[in-house]
């Protein structure tokens, strides 16, 4: 860094299959930055944005369309989300703002692969890596039936990758995405089978060895 440069924000993405705890330990990890004083900003793909709530509409059944659109949306809600003038991260980034992402590429690698060729979603979203990397992927790492029975409790409506073996096959391909990109994405992996204290415990010692 050459001196006057200002200092980039640190961007932290979790990820993990539905019901692994993201929301969960996305919530606590900010309540624990805001008693550290550090600042951040907690955000989430897929966005509230109109390529977003389009995306919502299509998961929930209201709207349907080909697996490939879905992932093209996917990778275009993306970019909107780093470049877009009213709150794109890429500039909060720029600006020093430490951001933390609830969902990031991995989720299309992880869940588009499933119905499209994984090199196809790595392929689609390159814009999205080649801007913005991120300063470490947590990956939220839960047995399938676990997370299910956590969704069972609290969802009424079943969305389209809630099924158990779905989310099985998604969490060998979030492994597999990770086993190609060894080397070029920062990865940490946590248990999420434990207490929520626990899931927090290991994340915070994650995070503070970037934070601070
Ligand atoms: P995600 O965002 O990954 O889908 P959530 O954070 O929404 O997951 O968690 C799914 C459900 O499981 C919620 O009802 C939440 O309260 C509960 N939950 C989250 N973490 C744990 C945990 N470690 N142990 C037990 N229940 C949990
Ligand atoms: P949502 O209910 O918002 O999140 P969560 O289950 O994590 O609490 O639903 C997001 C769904 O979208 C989830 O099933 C994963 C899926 N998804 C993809 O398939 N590809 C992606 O690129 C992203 C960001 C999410």
């Amino acid at each position: 860094m050459w001196k006057g440069q200002a200092m980039e924000g640190k961007f932290i993405a979790f990820e993990g299959i539905d019901g692994s705890g993201k929301s969960t330990q996305v919530r606590l990890l900010s309540d624990r930055l805001r008693k550290e004083d550090i600042p951040f900003y907690a955000t989430m793909e897929p966005t509230d944005s109109p390529i977003g709530s389009l995306i919502h509409q299509i998961m929930t059944g209201r709207v349907k369309t080909d697996n490939k659109v879905i992932a093209a949306l996917f990778a275009a809600d993306r970019l909107d989300h780093l470049l877009n003038d009213v709150n794109g991260i890429v500039e909060k980034i720029n600006n020093g703002m430490n951001v933390i992402m609830d969902r990031y590429y991995f989720s299309s690698y992880a869940y588009q692969s499933v119905d499209v060729p994984m090199d196809w979603v790595i392929h689609a979203n390159e814009q999205s890596s080649a801007i913005l990397r991120p300063t470490v992927n947590i990956f939220i790492d839960i047995d399938p039936d676990t997370a299910l029975e956590r969704i069972a409790k609290t969802r009424f409506q079943k969305e389209l990758f809630e099924e158990k073996s779905r989310l099985a096959l998604v969490r060998q391909s979030y492994i597999e995405a990770f086993d190609r990109l060894q080397g070029v994405e920062q990865v940490a992996v946590v248990d999420g089978n434990g207490s929520t204290q626990e899931v927090a415990r290991d994340v915070w010692e994650i995070v503070k060895s970037y934070l601070i």
